[in-house]
């Protein structure tokens, strides 16, 4: 049963690449969500290539200091180097090749170098040092990635950089961080289930209905909630560049252009990051022109919105993880 909403901005309807109307399901959302389609979709996204590329955070993020993660089981230190002619992130071991402190712990020297907080070694991330082996990094202007060899799937070649989704041209960025007790895969195969959305997440979306099916692509028209009664209806498509992202594209309606990514990083066994970027942008010239000033009004509201989503669907994916190791645990006693 479709919400009476009172709908602002562009209808999607308007835009030529928006179907018509789509007609009412005939079936309801739980006969229509096949879990044996979302395993094939999620099979299909898992075998593109990746390169050994995962994000690590919002470069925002890094440049405030230096920071530890832990990706696949290895500390890391980031930081970032300011120096002219220099500027970038840096990964290395955190585990300082003297005798082994945290460099997280440390500082950034003015040469861009992190400096060991226990006798002041200084390392440049560049070249290594002993046993300090950087990692090679790529930032792409909002998240930086970092290349994890052990990370490519077999016989898959390293590559000089990720494999980035489309961006817009203009944007305002927006970008959270929150670990959830599942695999990568789980955060994917969320995202290839957009029939959950207005049922799981009824506080943020209404009147959710799929109007475009491929194999490498699903299209929802949903009503995103603005505020009691109000929201903006708009066609969200759903693809995967590469086996731990997946991108929401606004495709029709208000914004188009705009992009979620969702980039889906392993901690370790069964513990899993997640990092996602919102890149909101218009074709309306007159809101593009005060997007970056808006940033810093908006980008906290915007985070507050995407952090209250990630609480439903952080449970839902450590749900599907614990579903699919008690299955292997009965199937490999
Ligand atoms: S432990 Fe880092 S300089 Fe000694
Ligand atoms: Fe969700």
């Amino acid at each position: 049963m479709r919400e009476r909403l009172f709908l602002l901005g562009r209808k999607p309807t308007t835009a030529t690449s928006a179907p018509a109307e789509p007609p009412e399901p005939s079936i309801p959302d739980w006969q229509a969500c096949d879990p044996r389609e979302i395993s094939q979709a999620l099979g299909r996204a898992l075998a593109r290539p990746s390169g050994g590329w995962v994000v690590l955070d919002a470069t925002r993020a890094i440049q405030k200091g230096p920071r530890k993660y832990v990706v696949n089981g290895r500390e890391l230190v980031a930081w970032w180097c300011k120096k002219p002619g220099h500027e970038g992130t840096r990964v290395g071991p955190d585990h300082c090749p003297h005798m082994g402190a945290e460099l997280s712990k440390g500082s950034v020297d003015r040469e861009g170098r992190i400096v060991c907080p226990w006798h002041g070694w200084a390392l440049s991330g560049e070249t290594p040092k002993g046993t300090f082996r950087p990692l090679v990094t790529f930032d792409d202007g909002v998240l930086s990635w970092v290349r994890v060899p052990e990370l490519v799937s077999h016989g898959e070649a390293l590559t000089d950089r990720p494999y980035l989704p489309e961006r817009p041209r203009r944007f305002l960025d927006a970008t959270i961080r929150v670990e959830a007790r599942c695999e990568p895969r789980d955060v994917i195969a969320n995202r290839l289930d957009p029939w959950h959305g207005a049922h799981f997440h009824p506080h943020s979306f209404a009147n959710l209905r799929i109007v475009d099916r491929g194999l490498d692509h699903i299209t929802a028209r949903v009503v995103y909630r603005i505020a009691s009664g109000v929201g903006m209806e708009v066609d969200a498509r759903f693809d995967s560049p590469e086996p731990r992202t997946i991108v929401m594209t606004i495709v029709a309606g208000e914004g188009i252009g705009s992009i979620v990514e969702t980039h889906a990083t392993p901690i370790s066994d069964g513990r899993t990051a997640i990092i996602e970027a919102t890149l909101a942008t218009s074709e309306r010239g007159s809101v593009i022109s005060w997007l970056p000033a808006a940033g810093r009004l908006l980008r906290p509201l915007v985070e507050a919105r995407a952090k209250k989503l990630w609480l439903d669907d952080a449970e839902y994916c450590e749900r599907t993880y614990s579903l699919r190791r008690e299955k292997a645990g009965r199937q490999d006693p």
